[in-house]
């Protein structure tokens, strides 16, 4: 994606993993490594985005991914907008495209939007002004490219080596951005085995997610994996009809500890959040010592923290970008 990109191939906008180089995505892991020990108020030698002006604007809900965009900008030293959009002036019919030039009127230098219009975040940054930035924070069903690197940065620590591993993605794929984000990051760093597991109507169409065994067995799928990863049913981008029974989601495909009695014993069980508890994963797996539930949590707000970095510094690059 071209608009990613300034002349010189530097970090502009960060809208999808897809196509990223190796060495881009290794430094972005990199930097929120040296990131992750971070305290709640910003160190002097922190402060990086001192001068940046973050605007959350989330047009879907979120928790996770809105709290720590907002934490990682104000442990950088940036002053931060949480923009409410269900009462802002897009209930009277301004775009999203609207909304952002208005604010970037108003000297704003960094939008993370999440938008369930998807093309909506290429279109904006393609029309945005040279000095401002757009963070993809979850785009329809397409990419959640914050969300990739923290899964990724979160495998890792457990397993280095990804080129040895065996990955299964289980659950509800087809509208899941979170896995179209983890399987680009994956890739990108030459993963050993993808799999993803569902029910027909929860497997993507059979243009998408190159490079995937698919599975119906979650037994089959989940056998010798070294990381297997559950899904939330997207309930929202469903009609009322595709929705499973509750009961027999689980009993087919719930997360369980006998379940995992066939993947690799040094397996790690990650789910992005939120987990709707019994349906996706059995209550307890949420708390078992092999779950990264809550470190894939603590681990997003590094990680912004490099992304938001990045962005700046590539406004601050390109001569004259920066708001003054
Ligand atoms: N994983 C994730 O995006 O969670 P939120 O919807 O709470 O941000």
């Amino acid at each position: 994606m071209n608009a990613q990109y300034d002349a010189e191939g530097n970090l502009r906008h960060l809208l999808t993993l897809q196509g990223m180089s190796a060495p881009m995505l290794q430094e972005l892991l990199a930097r929120a490594e040296q990131f992750a020990p971070a305290r709640s108020e910003p160190l002097p030698e922190y402060r990086l985005l001192a001068g940046a002006t973050v605007v959350n604007l989330m047009c879907e809900p979120s928790t996770r991914t809105r709290a720590s965009f907002e934490l990682a900008a104000r442990r950088l030293g940036a002053t931060v907008l949480e923009f409410d959009v269900s009462n802002s002036s897009q209930s009277k019919g301004e775009t999203l495209l609207d909304t952002v030039l208005t604010l970037e009127a108003m000297r704003c230098d960094i939008f993370v939007i999440r938008t369930g219009d998807t093309g909506a975040l290429a279109k904006v940054a393609e029309q945005v002004d040279p000095r401002v930035a757009i963070v993809n924070a979850g785009e329809g069903n397409v990419s959640h490219p914050t969300q990739g690197l923290l899964d990724l940065m979160t495998i890792r620590r457990h397993h280095p080596d990804v080129s040895a591993l065996t990955v299964t993605i289980v659950g509800d794929i087809r509208h899941s951005r979170v896995a179209r984000s983890a399987v680009d990051a994956l890739q990108v760093l030459g993963v050993g085995e993808l799999r993803l597991c569902g029910p027909h109507a929860m497997l993507p169409v059979p243009d998408q997610f190159a490079g995937c065994q698919r599975f119906t067995d979650i037994d089959e799928a989940v056998s010798g994996a070294h990381v297997v990863m559950g899904l939330r049913i997207q309930r929202e981008r469903m009609r009322s009809d595709e929705m499973p029974e509750a009961d027999e989601y689980f009993r087919d495909y719930g997360l369980t500890d006998a379940r995992l009695a066939h993947a690799a014993p040094n397996v790690i069980v990650m789910h992005p959040g939120p987990v709707n508890r019994g349906l996706e994963m059995a209550p307890e797996l949420v708390e078992d010592p092999r779950s990264t539930v809550r470190e894939q949590v603590a681990n997003g707000v590094a990680v912004r923290m490099a992304v938001l970095e990045r962005v700046w510094k590539t406004l601050r690059l390109d001569r004259g970008a920066v708001h003054v």
